[in-house]
């Protein structure tokens, strides 16, 4: 098949992990006779320091006449200035909304091989199997934020805001991904304190009560979650949750398989295109150095083609590929637990010698 892919390496680590992804790609577009093309355009902090524009409108429009897209990570030090007058951050964003992109998907899997690299013991994180579904256009993110000086004194606000048909939509991914799977279903929230959470329990409610009765559903608060999550995360099946609080227990989660580098997503809406990266961000401590992790975005790339180009077999191909580089003892240092490691690049050739 021809597929048209758009790259956006975006800062820090983004660039050494993306050329890594395209590198699989390829390789995938050979052994199974795709035609890939790629168009790599800017967001981020390089995008601001290009074209004043952490979203230019040229990367938007090759984003919207794609087939999916492949982004690394944005930010860092050098935009941080908190008066800016615009940060790395907000392309991402942008680019969810602009792709109408509401669920993200993060799949926390525990590699045998890997369960020494966790900081969690064996017995605990062994076996491990979690999608989470994080809302991603909605809530504390996107509702009316500002300053204002009341009385002399200066607030700043952000406001989480969810309609029905935001919750809707998403719980019904999540659970139609649970029928698929073990068919349990957990709603995180904070009812008992926030009106939008309270919204949310009684949608999430009545989708599942009404739509998927065979699943089995409960609810967790997410202060609760953050400590189910790594004291009983076999427990787990498919979680739903909010934007703020998807992104928190997501990166805690990536201590089950023990790295952030470890921790691919899908961000889908209704139609288009959709997005795939690794959960993590540039990794500015790291960036320059080849030694970032790049078997997120690699996991991501297959995320890309089941999702986006209904290539399963190819899809299982890079992740049956990455499983044996671990089995074999490639370790990148964020998952070496102290014992011997390789680079970005040579982490990439395990894979690609594999596929080959
Ligand atoms: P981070 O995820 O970039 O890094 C957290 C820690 O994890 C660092 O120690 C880093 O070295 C390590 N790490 C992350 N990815 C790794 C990899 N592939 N291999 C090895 N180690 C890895 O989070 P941060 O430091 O809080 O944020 C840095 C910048 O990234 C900020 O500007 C933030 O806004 C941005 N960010 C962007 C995204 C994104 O683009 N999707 C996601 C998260 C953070
Ligand atoms: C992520 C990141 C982003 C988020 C930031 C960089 C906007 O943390 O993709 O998880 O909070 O969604
Ligand atoms: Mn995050």
């Amino acid at each position: 098949m021809k597929a048209n892919i758009v790259l956006l390496p975006g800062d820090g680590i983004g660039p050494e992990i993306v050329l890594q992804g395209q590198r699989v790609l390829d390789a995938i577009a050979t052994k199974f006779n795709h035609q890939f093309t790629y168009q790599s355009c800017l967001i981020g902090g390089i995008a601001i320091d290009q074209t004043g524009d952490p979203l230019p409108q040229p990367t938007i429009d090759a984003c919207l006449a794609s087939d999916a897209v492949l982004l690394g990570a944005v930010g860092g030090p050098k935009w941080d200035d908190p008066s800016a007058k615009t940060r790395p951050e907000v392309g991402l964003l942008k680019i969810r909304k602009e792709l109408g992109l509401f669920a993200n998907l993060r799949p926390i899997q525990t590699f045998p091989e890997l369960v020494g690299a966790s900081p969690l013991r064996r017995e605990i994180v062994e076996g491990t199997d979690i999608l989470f579904f994080r809302e991603l256009t909605g809530g504390i993110y996107f509702g009316p934020s500002g300053r204002e000086t009341i009385d002399g004194v200066e607030h700043a606000m952000a406001t989480m805001v969810y309609s029905v048909p935001e919750v809707e939509r998403v719980v019904r991914l999540a659970a139609e991904a649970a029928r698929g799977r073990d068919g349990r279903l957990t709603s995180v929230d904070k009812a008992n304190v926030l009106e939008p959470s309270r919204l949310w329990r009684q949608v999430a409610e009545r989708v599942v009560r009404e739509e998927f009765p065979d699943v089995k559903y409960d609810v967790v608060l997410v202060d609760a979650m953050a400590m189910h999550l790594i004291s009983r995360p076999k427990d787990f099946d498919v979680v739903v949750t909010s934007n703020m609080f998807g992104d928190i227990l997501t990166d805690e989660a990536s201590m089950l398989p023990g790295s952030l580098g470890m921790l691919p997503s899908a961000s889908i809406g209704a139609d288009g295109p959709g997005l795939y990266e690794p959960i993590h961000g540039s990794a500015p401590d790291i960036a320059g150095k080849g030694i970032a992790n790049p078997l997120a975005t690699i996991l991501a790339c297959a995320m890309l083609l089941r999702h986006s180009l209904k290539l399963e077999d190819e899809a299982a191909a890079i992740e049956a590929a990455v499983r044996k580089v671990l089995a074999a003892g490639h370790r990148t240092p964020d998952i070496a637990a102290g014992e011997a490691s390789i680079g970005t690049e040579a982490m990439g050739d395990e894979v690609l010698k594999v596929l080959a």
